[in-house]
């Protein structure tokens, strides 16, 4: 789906989930605000490419050392966005 340096967007990523947790601003100094959905209309995310990123997510935070109430903390927000994320 994304052909660029993933990189590049594995850090976008990182810094916006930084912001988001109430951590350092850099995600908006680098990229201004985040507007996710509109950011994602350039990529058909239909309902395979949504539980594809969230099976993705899911491993990462079951191989992840943080806490029980911390994981599911973040499995509830990404299951959230990601159903928004969805364009098609
Ligand atoms: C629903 C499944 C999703 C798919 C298939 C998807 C796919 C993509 C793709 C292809 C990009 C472009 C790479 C880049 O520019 O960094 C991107 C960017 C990004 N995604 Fe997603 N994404 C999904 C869900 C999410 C969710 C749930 C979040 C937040 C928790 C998120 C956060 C971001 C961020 C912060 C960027 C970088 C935006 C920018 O500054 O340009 N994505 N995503």
């Amino acid at each position: 789906m994304y052909k660029e340096k993933l990189e590049e967007a594995e850090q976008r990523l990182y810094l916006f989930m930084v912001q988001y947790l109430g951590g350092p601003k850099h995600y908006n100094e680098m990229r201004g605000l985040p507007r996710l959905r509109i950011r994602h209309q350039p990529f058909a995310i239909d309902e395979d490419a949504k539980n594809s990123w969230l099976a993705n997510m899911r491993t990462a935070l079951d191989k992840s050392n943080i806490n029980a109430d911390d994981k599911e903390f973040l499995w509830d927000y990404f299951v959230k966005t990601a159903n928004f994320m969805r364009n098609k």
